[in-house]
């Protein structure tokens, strides 16, 4: 049976890239395998939340896992700090990660770029920390949105060397997962790039019927096709994107042949496609709603979680420390 892991940071509430990227297939995965899946607020400390703010947003990410349809008794559903394995085997792959390599990498290269004035050591290990997260549990297979890719070659990298400098076949190389398919980017609104949490961009599990319908309409589109069988401009292509994802093949056809026919009207396209998401949306928001309020459930899955993912962590660790010889006298 395959391991499975993978996590979502505390930077917010879950947004619709995070559902199509990563947690559908999260849902599909804990059916049939060793499945691990928690929420990085270590990760999130790199962006300065306020002590509230970080307790806040591991409350809401639990609650939204829960309500999307994870179930704490096929899966391991816990919160990253509970695991104190963790820090100390990115203690231990830190000693076998070189700088240079890690300021190769775009995510570090992009936040050197866009907030010069922190640019944190948290930064530069984030991929080290992740490589901890995934192989903790000796991981096969990690279900993530294709913007992870990188992140995840770091991880294979480090399982690699780890087996080549010990001589060892003990940690599997961990690959990037979504059902046999690519890797999947679910674009925003603002008609270029992808759905993400600082970028503002996006509509959340939690976002009301109001707050939908006001994102959608305010999504950028372009003067419309000016000729039949024109190609479709970039954030075009993204609503079509998004419908897909939400919406019934007929009405993705029905708007792509009034495209290609020259006769859509953005206005009637981003309607349905609000109302489309809405219906998406409020089944699971309503559940947020309710399981968010139930504190004692929440501590409940927490503690049951983090009891799961210790025992394999700590068996893992304890291997890895014999393997480099922390070994008794
Ligand atoms: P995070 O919190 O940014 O995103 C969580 C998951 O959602 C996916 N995702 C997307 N997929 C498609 N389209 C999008 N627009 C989109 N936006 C986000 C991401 O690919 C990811 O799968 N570093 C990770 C969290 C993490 C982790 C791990 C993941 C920490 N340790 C170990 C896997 C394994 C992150 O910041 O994801």
């Amino acid at each position: 049976m395959d391991t499975v892991l993978s996590g979502i940071r505390s930077t917010g509430n879950l947004h619709l890239g995070n559902y199509f990227g990563a947690v559908k297939n999260f849902i599909k995965m804990q059916e049939e395998n060793n499945c691990y899946f928690f929420i990085a607020d270590y990760h999130s400390l790199t962006t300065y939340p306020t002590p509230e703010d970080l307790h806040n947003s591991v409350k809401s990410v639990l609650a939204e896992y829960l309500a999307t349809g994870l179930d704490p008794n096929k899966s391991a559903i816990y919160v990253q700090s509970d695991i104190r394995e963790i820090p100390e085997l990115y203690l231990l792959l830190n000693m076998n990660a070189y700088v240079g390599e890690l300021e190769r990498t775009t995510s570090f290269k992009d936040k050197v770029r866009t907030q010069p004035n922190n640019v944190n050591a948290g930064l530069l290990t984030y991929p080290v920390l992740m490589a901890a997260d995934i192989l903790i549990h000796r991981s096969h297979k990690v279900p993530v949105g294709k913007d992870q890719e990188q992140n995840l070659e770091m991880a294979r990298k480090f399982a690699k060397r780890f087996n080549h400098m010990y001589k060892v076949d003990y940690f599997p190389e961990p690959q990037p997962y979504n059902f046999g398919e690519d890797l999947v980017k679910v674009p925003g609104l603002d008609g270029s790039g992808k759905m993400g949490k600082t970028a503002g961009n996006g509509i959340y599990l939690i976002d009301d019927d109001k707050t939908i319908r006001k994102k959608v309409m305010r999504a950028v589109t372009d003067s419309g096709p000016t000729k039949p069988d024109s190609e479709v401009a970039e954030p075009i292509q993204n609503l079509f994107t998004l419908m897909s994802l939400v919406s019934e093949t007929s009405t993705v056809d029905f708007f792509k042949e009034k495209y290609a026919s020259c006769e859509i009207r953005y206005g009637d396209m981003k309607k349905q496609l609000a109302e489309d998401i809405i219906k998406f949306v409020t089944p699971i928001r309503e559940k947020i709603i309710e399981i968010r309020n139930n504190n004692k459930y929440l501590r409940d899955v927490a503690e049951l979680g983090a009891e799961k993912a210790r025992q394999s962590a700590s068996k893992t660790l304890k291997d890895v420390r014999e393997i480099i010889g922390f070994r008794k006298f």
